[in-house]
């Protein structure tokens, strides 16, 4: 039986992006179903609803969920919104673990962001005044998991781990930081630091080489990984994966939908196919073909780059070139 891969492109460039990603899985020597669904604002116009019942029951059945981009000013109307989908797909597969890797020379980072809590899922509303609300929340229990799963993965990595928060100010992050430390206590092997958020946020842009993992809440780890992005050389490269306890991930990139290039095939499909490479390694369980296609498309990154990394190619032709360059490999075709 194949794997099914459920397919959601979205909007803007994420379409694009997504055609070169599906090009290479249909590509590689694994036996995977890929279903194309409709998502964020393209099912608006679909069916009125950024997440279809069938979108999200085939999501459920799936083995791993490939996403590309959803969101566009089309849908910034006070209706229903794109981002809506996002949010409700995350939380009804329960991806508490949004894995942010962020690397270029000297830097090699990991973002370890709270994905379902926070500030996102919160209560919100309207007072009689006018006042609107948005209102951080966190239990103690959801900060524990996401700490054990960054712990864990400092611990295959080089041993530090730094928890970010703003606990000089939120009662949030005071029970942050409380929680992590207690959580150290089974990590003695790894080395815990506290940052406040905003001298971090200087600390990614002026030393990223000195950073390795980072675990933070849902919404500074939103900005934090986009600063990450920057610093080793734009969003166009940044991949992600949102992971459960069990039961399928979000394999996405970290960018939205850039409706500012949509259509003119400039978009970097790179923060795409490593977001695939993540798919191939965590979901497939085939790091060695994870490890052949980051190669590929870091060798196409230098040779055939796209307009934001400083080249010309298009996205087909960065897409062609992976291909290229996977075969020279010796990566069998299917
Ligand atoms: P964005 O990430 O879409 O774009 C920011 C800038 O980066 C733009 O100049 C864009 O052209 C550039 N960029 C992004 N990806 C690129 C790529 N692959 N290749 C080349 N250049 C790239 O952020 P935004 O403009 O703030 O948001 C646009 C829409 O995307 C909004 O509706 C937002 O809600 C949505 N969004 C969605 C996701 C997601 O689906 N996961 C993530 C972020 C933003
Ligand atoms: C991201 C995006 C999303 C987020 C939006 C589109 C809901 O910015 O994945 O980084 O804020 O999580
Ligand atoms: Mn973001």
């Amino acid at each position: 039986m194949p794997d099914l891969i459920a397919c959601l492109p979205g909007d803007g460039i994420g379409p694009e992006v997504m055609d070169q990603a599906v090009r290479v899985l249909e590509h590689l020597p694994v036996d995977v179903e890929v279903v194309r669904l409709p998502f964020g604002g393209a099912a608006i116009d679909e069916v009125g609803d950024p997440m279809p019942p069938r979108t999200l029951e085939t999501c459920r059945e799936a083995r791993a969920v490939l996403l590309g981009a959803v969101g566009g000013p089309k849908w910034d109307t006070g209706g229903p919104r794109p981002e809506a989908g996002l949010l409700g797909l995350r939380k009804a597969l329960d991806v508490y673990a949004n894995l942010r890797p962020a690397r270029q020379g000297d830097i090699d980072l990991l973002i370890v962001r709270e994905l379902v809590g926070g500030l996102y899922f919160g209560a919100r509303g309207v007072r009689d005044d006018g006042t609107v609300f948005d209102t951080c929340e966190y239990h103690p229990d959801q900060i524990e998991r996401i700490a054990r799963r960054a712990f864990e993965l400092a611990r295959g990595r080089s041993g530090s781990l730094v928890s970010v928060d703003k606990a000089n100010v939120l009662d949030t992050s005071r029970l942050w930081r409380r929680v992590v430390t207690e959580v150290a206590a089974d990590y003695p092997d790894v080395e815990l630091r506290h940052a406040l958020v905003d001298s971090f946020a200087m600390e990614i842009v002026q030393a990223p080489e000195r950073i390795d993992v980072v675990v933070t809440e849902n919404t500074f780890g939103d900005i934090l990984s986009d600063i990450a992005a920057a610093v080793t050389g734009g969003l166009g490269l940044a991949a992600s994966a949102s992971l459960g306890d069990a039961g399928p991930g979000i394999f996405e990139p970290v960018h939205g939908s850039a409706p500012d290039i949509a259509g003119t095939g400039a978009a970097n499909p790179t923060a795409m196919l490593r977001s695939l490479a993540l798919l191939l390694e965590h979901a497939l369980d085939r790091p060695e073909l994870a490890a052949s296609l980051v190669e590929s498309v870091d060798e196409v990154l230098a040779s055939r780059p796209t307009p934001d990394v400083g080249g010309t190619a298009t996205t087909a032709e960065f897409g062609d070139a992976v291909l290229a360059s996977l075969d020279r490999t010796g990566v069998v075709r299917r």
